[in-house]
């Protein structure tokens, strides 16, 4: 039998636990999956501390991986045994060996694209791909500040910025991210710990503040975000890895016209065609040299709480992926 990384009840990554699974035949719609390569994100830590109670328990959390399909269920005509597929999935359970999945959540993988690298990049690539268009559409006039920009999101959304022509400012938190966020396409880089971000961002665009903000960090940089941007400047506060954001008192937003948006990436994706339009984008990206993330930190399923706590110790900085063997 398979083997899944089950939780009964919310708390530290002891709570994920290695259980024997009855997976079952697929049914209508769906994909039996033999998985290769398991994505490992901040949602599924939220998921497993029960900051976000969206998993019904016992369960299995996960959002993404690759794998190779088993058998398809019934009705199903865009898959067939033997394909190479990713996807992410609406109802978890990705932290497993083998699961079933519905159809309509994977895209097959193209020729040469390695799965350990997609399976652990979905959320992120296909998130930072609808953050530059769909959310807010970057232009090359633009210049953009990226929070945490050495991270997963962040380097990715950098590289694709930078690739459009657009100005990024960048910040990061120490001097060796700070070189990775340059090697990957930061025209500036602020060393949040050491440097007045606001203060630097306005000397960079003489004063006039940036057209967009995409902020990660959430809790400790969303008001400075706000002060960075221009006059009708957008702030895309996406995730909050340093914690959920203070209420935002509207008149904040009347000193200078801007918006906020918070973001998420299911309500982006969630027509099949833009999905597909949005994964092909990312996975030609990877193919043709636009994206070149760094190599993710790779962990053994039954690591995973291993895995999320060196998440939450900022020991890794890009994907992270649990490997099935
Ligand atoms: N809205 C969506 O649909 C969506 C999709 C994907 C991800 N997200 C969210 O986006 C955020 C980033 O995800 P990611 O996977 O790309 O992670 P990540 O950026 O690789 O990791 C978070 C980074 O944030 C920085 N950071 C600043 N303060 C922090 C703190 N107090 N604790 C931890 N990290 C802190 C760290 O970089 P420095 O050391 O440089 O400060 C850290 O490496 C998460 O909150 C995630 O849930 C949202």
């Amino acid at each position: 039998m398979p083997i899944a990384m089950v939780m009964h009840q919310a708390g530290g990554p002891e709570v994920l636990k290695a259980e024997n699974i009855d997976i079952g035949a697929p049914g209508p719609g769906e994909l039996h999956l033999k998985q290769t390569a398991v994505g490992v994100n901040f949602h599924d830590i939220y998921v497993r501390s029960g900051l976000y109670q969206t998993l019904p328990l016992p369960g299995v959390p996960g959002l993404e991986g690759a794998g190779e399909v088993l058998a398809v269920g019934e009705g199903v005509e865009r898959f067939q045994v033997g394909d190479r597929v990713a996807y992410i999935a609406h109802g978890y359970g990705a932290y497993a060996e083998e699961r079933l999945i519905k159809a309509d959540n994977a895209v097959r993988l193209p020729e040469g694209l390695d799965d350990t690298l997609v399976a652990g990049m979905m959320v992120r690539g296909l998130t930072a791909r609808v953050l530059m268009t769909d959310v807010f559409a970057l232009k090359p006039s633009h210049t953009l500040l990226v929070q945490a920009a050495a991270g997963g999101v962040g380097q990715l959304l950098c590289q694709w910025a930078h690739h459009l022509g657009a100005t990024v400012i960048g910040t990061v938190g120490s001097e060796a991210k700070a070189e990775q966020a340059r090697a990957g396409g930061c025209d500036h880089v602020i060393l949040y710990r050491e440097q007045d971000v606001t203060a630097k961002v306005k000397e960079i665009t003489g004063g006039k503040g940036v057209a967009v903000v995409y902020d990660s960090v959430g809790k400790d940089t969303f008001y400075g975000s706000l002060d960075c941007l221009a006059p009708r400047g957008h702030l895309v506060n996406f995730g909050q890895s340093s914690g959920p954001v203070e209420p935002l008192a509207m008149p904040r937003l009347a000193a200078a016209s801007l918006t906020v948006t918070r973001p998420m990436l299911g309500h982006y994706i969630g027509d099949l065609a833009r999905r597909d339009q949005v994964a092909a984008e990312f996975f030609a990206a990877l193919q043709d040299g636009t994206l070149t993330p760094a190599a993710p930190a790779i962990y053994d399923l039954k690591d995973v709480g291993r895995a999320h706590q060196d998440m939450e110790a900022r020991k890794t900085h890009g994907a992270v992926v649990l490997r099935v063997r």
